[in-house]
């Protein structure tokens, strides 16, 4: 194992703290006009339970984050696995991310995608500066799970599932 102690720069940042394995959520909200806006996030994190509270951490150059936050309320979608193609289009920049994509109203009318693990509702509690990303606090409104269902992994760039 490589050992390092001297300050990381941004490519060995990324690629040690790829170890870290996580699961996909995509956040999403409803923007001014009512319609459907959300972003994909591995920074999904439960927080306290009373009360309870949940965070995710959307950079600063997100351009669907000032949505969401105009928003006031956002649902976090956690993506099972063969969800990935959801995960690249809510990573994309711009066009319809929701075009083609099934989803009805959760909490707040925030869209729930069909075929998710689980879901939580949230209104959003305080945003905090943190560098180049905020951290997020969300109050959960509502939340629900497929028991049945297995969950997409996100480690070291790639995309992984639960071995059986
Ligand atoms: C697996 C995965 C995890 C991601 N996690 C985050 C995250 O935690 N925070 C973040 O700001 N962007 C994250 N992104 C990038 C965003 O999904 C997206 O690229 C970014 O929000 C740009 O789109 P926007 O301008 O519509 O926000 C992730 C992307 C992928 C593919």
């Amino acid at each position: 194992m490589l050992t390092s102690y001297s300050r990381p720069d941004p490519l060995r940042f990324r690629s040690v703290l790829g170890h870290f394995p996580s699961g996909v959520a995509a956040v999403t909200a409803r923007d001014p006009e009512g319609r459907p806006v959300g972003m994909a996030v591995s920074s999904f994190t439960s927080v306290s339970l009373e009360p309870p509270l949940v965070a995710f951490l959307p950079g600063r150059s997100s351009t669907t984050f000032p949505l969401i936050a105009e928003h006031g309320t956002f649902c976090v979608n956690v993506l099972a696995d063969g969800q990935e193609e959801v995960c690249r289009r809510l990573s994309a920049r711009g066009g319809d991310k929701f075009a083609g994509l099934d989803w009805r109203p959760g909490p707040h009318g925030d869209p729930v995608l069909d075929g998710v693990v689980a879901w939580i509702g949230c209104t959003i509690e305080s945003v905090h500066d943190a560098g180049d990303h905020h951290i997020v606090l969300g109050r959960v409104d509502g939340l629900a799970a497929d028991t049945a269902a297995s969950p997409l992994l996100f480690f070291r760039s790639a995309y992984h599932q639960v071995a059986a």
